[in-house]
């Protein structure tokens, strides 16, 4: 493969991407669109355009769009060669946002730098099973963060494995994984993952509790519940129940939980080493906006935990409006709640996505 060749079909998909459409997306289409271009080929272009969205800042505007893309690329094999050869105050000025400084008054300059490198690749093995996991696939790292998590950093498409087609693993990111094991749900129990997407998490609860007792999986989108069904499947788990909710004060089941996670929509702030387009997207007005409708969510689902149950709130952003305010204005509206301790898990200490953590439990 010739690198014109890649920097011409990246430019054709960077000239595609609109304030509207995610990179990812825009990829995704190309793709389809493109059927003939091989895996190595495709790993190349999207890592252009995702390498492109994180110095676009630093990039003449006006160039056609394959120097553009040409011109990011020497930007990052510079950073990667010598980090210091870019200063923090340059990466604070240009690789996020300007609003970000009203949600974020301080930017750790370990997260910055962590902001301009490639992600790492995460799996979660099944319970207990992962030294067995990582001799197979060869190119995996443990981390003492999580017993099941393995750091993938071979090149095979991991989808394509026999052990992914077993249902041995699944692709999921270190923070995702420690919302999981924040929940620590018992075997037997009743859980509810309240916005359960395509059922990362779910699936996640399902194997801690060893198969047994059960755990709702809801989401406005049937789509993605059909996606967690037949992953439950692949991964012969059955203690799950997949059922829609559109986040509203209708809720889809008059069942009391041991506990409830809310894994809510947000901005995603944590995951923009991986989605780099999303930097120049999001408003602070989204933030706001996601901030309220967190504690919409939360109130909706409180009424549903046993009392003594725990109800868990998670997003894979930082920003105070989603996070530590959200806290306050749902500890202050439920006071049958009792507040943990919330964590922050930041990118550049896990190598890994972003994520923060709260949690309460319902007063007997
Ligand atoms: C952060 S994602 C969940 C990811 C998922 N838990 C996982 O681990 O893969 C948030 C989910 O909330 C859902 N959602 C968004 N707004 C919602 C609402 N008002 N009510 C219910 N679900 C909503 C979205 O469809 C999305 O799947």
């Amino acid at each position: 493969m010739s690198e014109k060749t890649m920097l011409i079909h990246a430019g054709r998909v960077v000239a595609q991407v609109s304030p509207v459409t995610r990179g990812d997306i825009a990829l995704r289409h190309y793709f389809e669109a493109n059927e003939w271009l091989q895996p190595p080929l495709r790993r190349a272009i999207s890592r252009a355009v995702f390498v492109y969205f994180r110095w676009v800042q630093w990039i003449a505007p006006k160039a056609p769009p394959f120097e553009r893309v040409q011109h990011a690329l020497e930007l990052q094999r510079r950073f990667d060669a010598n980090p210091a050869s870019v200063k923090i105050e340059a990466l604070a000025a240009r690789a996020v946002p300007d609003w970000l400084r009203e949600e974020m008054p301080e930017l750790p300059p370990g997260w910055l730098l962590q902001l301009q490198r490639d992600p790492a690749l995460w799996l979660r093995a099944r319970p207990g099973a992962a030294d067995a996991l990582a001799a197979r696939l060869g190119d995996c790292e443990r981390t003492d963060r999580s017993p099941d998590a393995l750091r993938y950093t071979g090149r095979t498409d991991l989808f394509l494995t026999p052990e992914f087609k077993a249902g041995e693993f699944e692709i999921q990111d270190l923070a995702s994984q420690l919302v999981g094991l924040a929940c620590a749900p018992e075997p037997g129990a009743t859980w509810w993952d309240a916005c359960a997407g395509e059922g990362g998490k779910t699936l996640h609860l399902c194997d801690l509790m060893r198969n047994k007792g059960v755990v709702w999986g809801s989401d406005r989108h049937t789509g993605r519940l059909e996606t967690l069904k037949r992953r439950a499947k692949r991964a012969q788990l059955f203690n799950y129940r997949a059922a829609v909710w559109d986040g509203s004060a209708k809720l889809p089941t008059k069942a009391k939980f041991d506990g409830i996670l809310v894994d809510a929509p947000c901005s995603g702030v944590g995951t923009w080493q991986r989605n780099p387009h999303a930097r120049w997207t999001t408003t602070l007005a989204d933030v706001r906006e996601l901030g309220a409708r967190q504690v919409s969510l939360l109130g909706h689902v409180a009424g549903s935990l046993k009392p003594g149950g725990r109800l868990v709130y998670a997003v894979c952003t930082l920003t105070r409006a989603e996070t530590s305010t959200v806290v306050e204005d749902f500890s202050a509206a439920h006071p049958e709640l009792e507040p943990q301790a919330s964590q922050t898990l930041w990118p550049h200490e896990l190598n890994a996505n972003g994520m923060f953590i709260a949690a309460w439990t319902r007063k007997k």
